[in-house]
């Protein structure tokens, strides 16, 4: 199969861990007899330097052109909270991610045997944790208009704005999820509050009554927080909205150990983008300590989903289980233990891939 991807590196440790998400992507379509053709686009803060854009034309028309795109990381210290930048590299991943209509970002949590100890909750807990967060990724407040600060610089406002077409078609990609796994879909919302929510709740129940074998639970955000953390093992497929989800996706990392192991993938309506859930970790960039894991897995999903080539995102989970077993893990999961630099892990992972039949 020929496969056209676009590498988007991105900022901080987002070029390191692309590096070894790259020579794994190699490895698999050398061993599977892929055609692989790669080519790199600039966008946040790189992009900001370079062409006072984070999210410049050319990268959009690179992304449109390929088969899937794969990106690390963005964001730089030096445009945090200085209310003089109006640009800042964040604005390139949100205008990327609606200009590309992807909608939808399905973010995957399993808890890794060999990791089960690190944990910061109890083996009982995690043992077994095998969920999918599905969150709304192109609306809601971080999209909504107006946004922005009173003249005096006293009052700040944000618009939190959801429409039925958006609400719809995220839930419907929920269901399609859970009919594939076990059947059940938590919507998580806060309901008793807030407008868009409510709306959400609305057609939540209709779109629930037409997929009668999938049950269906509600759960109050703040709840739900909660309950991640005391029964993660009860939940299979959670949808909800843009902030709520980004929230709660963190914390679910947690459960896993690092939320160095976190992939996700974003699809809807051109091209899907594959992503670590964790960003671009500015202290830990040229250091070589950043964990390449959370790309790597991204790759397993891209090759699943984009190019619903199952067995080759297959053999990346197990070289990556493969190397958790083994203790050739970065420093944010390593517990003392020798840890590993970004490419040691990476390179390890490459020559298990190798030396398999
Ligand atoms: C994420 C990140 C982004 C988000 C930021 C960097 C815009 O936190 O992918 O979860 O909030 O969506
Ligand atoms: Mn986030």
């Amino acid at each position: 199969m020929k496969l056209n991807i676009a590498v988007l590196p991105g900022d901080g440790i987002g070029p390191e861990v692309m590096n070894e998400a790259l020579k794994v992507t190699q490895a698999i379509c050398h061993k599977f007899g892929h055609q692989l053709k790669t080519k790199e686009g600039i966008v946040g803060a790189c992009a900001i330097d370079k062409l006072s854009d984070p999210y410049p034309l050319q990268t959009h028309q690179l992304c449109l052109e390929s088969d899937a795109v794969l990106f690390g990381a963005l964001g730089h210290p030096k445009y945090d909270n200085n209310p003089n930048m109006k640009i800042r590299p964040e604005q390139g991943l949100l205008r990327m991610r609606k200009e590309l209509g992807l909608y939808g970002n399905i973010r995957p949590v399993m808890s890794f045997p060999s990791l089960i100890q690190k944990s910061p909750l109890k083996a009982e807990i995690v043992e077994g944790v095998d969920f999918v967060f599905i969150r709304e990724l192109t609306g809601g407040i971080y999209f909504g208009e107006p946004q922005g600060r009173s003249e005096d610089g006293n009052t700040a406002y944000d618009t939190c704005i959801y429409t039925r077409k958006e609400i719809e078609r995220i839930l419907h990609l929920a269901y399609k999820f859970a009919k594939q796994r076990r059947k059940k879909v938590t919507v998580v919302d806060k309901s008793n509050i807030i407008a868009t929510s409510r709306l959400w709740r609305q057609i939540a129940k209709e779109i629930a009554s037409q997929y009668p074998d999938v049950e269906t639970d509600y759960l109050l955000v703040d709840n739900a927080a909660m309950q991640i953390i005391q029964r993660p093992k009860t939940f299979d497929v959670l949808v909800t909205e843009n902030m709520f989800g980004d929230i709660l996706t963190d914390e679910s990392a947690v459960i896993t150990g690092s939320l160095g192991l976190l992939p996700s993938a974003c699809i809807g309506e051109h091209t899907s983008l594959f992503e670590p859930i964790h960003g671009s970790y500015p202290e830990g960039a040229g250091k070589n300590i950043a964990n390449p894991l959370a790309m790597i897995l991204s790759v397993a999903l891209m090759f699943e989903y984009a190019f619903k080539l199952k067995e080759e995102g297959q053999l990346i989970r197990d070289a990556v289980n493969a190397s958790l077993e083994a203790n050739i893990v970065t420093e944010d999961i390593c517990d003392g233990e020798k840890a590993y630099a970004t490419t040691e892990v990476g390179e390890w992972i490459v020559y298990w891939i190798q030396k398999q039949q």
